[in-house]
């Protein structure tokens, strides 16, 4: 599916507000996650880290949390906003996250305005995912 600017705006718009909402004490560093539902609704979400460091969670698997409890299953694009120039991608624990649902367009930007278009199979070729699994009980 080819994302119109709109939709990219929309997304990039979310991810930026949401990323003011981090809980990013430790590392100063706030990510903000927007994804886009199948049909048209958008979840968000933010890092929120935690004195004991290892229980941080990042911003991707906060959106796609709350996507999934908000009954979505199927999705067209993820945008992800950072400070960072050029825009941050997707740490690896993300970019598998990500993977379970599929392959789909990921937009990396940052505050300056920045835009990279790229996608979960570009930022996790050969992902291990519900396929191998579904074979491996054939
Ligand atoms: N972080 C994200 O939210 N997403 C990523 O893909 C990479 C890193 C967060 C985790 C931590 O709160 C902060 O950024 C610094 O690593």
């Amino acid at each position: 599916m080819e994302l119109s600017e709109k939709e990219i705006d929309r997304m990039v718009e979310a991810a930026t507000s949401v990323r003011g909402r981090a809980w990013a004490p430790y590392s100063g560093y706030a990510v903000g996650a927007a994804i886009l539902g199948a049909d048209g609704c958008v979840h968000i979400g933010c890092n929120v880290e935690n004195a004991s460091y290892g229980l941080s969670v990042c911003a991707e698997r906060h959106a796609i949390a709350a996507a999934i409890a908000a009954g979505a299953r199927v999705f067209s694009a993820v945008a992800v906003v950072t400070d960072s120039s050029p825009p941050a991608s997707p740490c690896g624990a993300c970019r598998q996250v990500l993977a379970e649902f599929g392959d789909f367009p990921i937009v990396l930007a940052n505050l300056a305005g920045d835009r990279i278009v790229t996608s979960v199979g570009d930022l996790l070729p050969n992902a291990f995912g519900p396929d191998v699994l579904v074979k491996g009980l054939e």
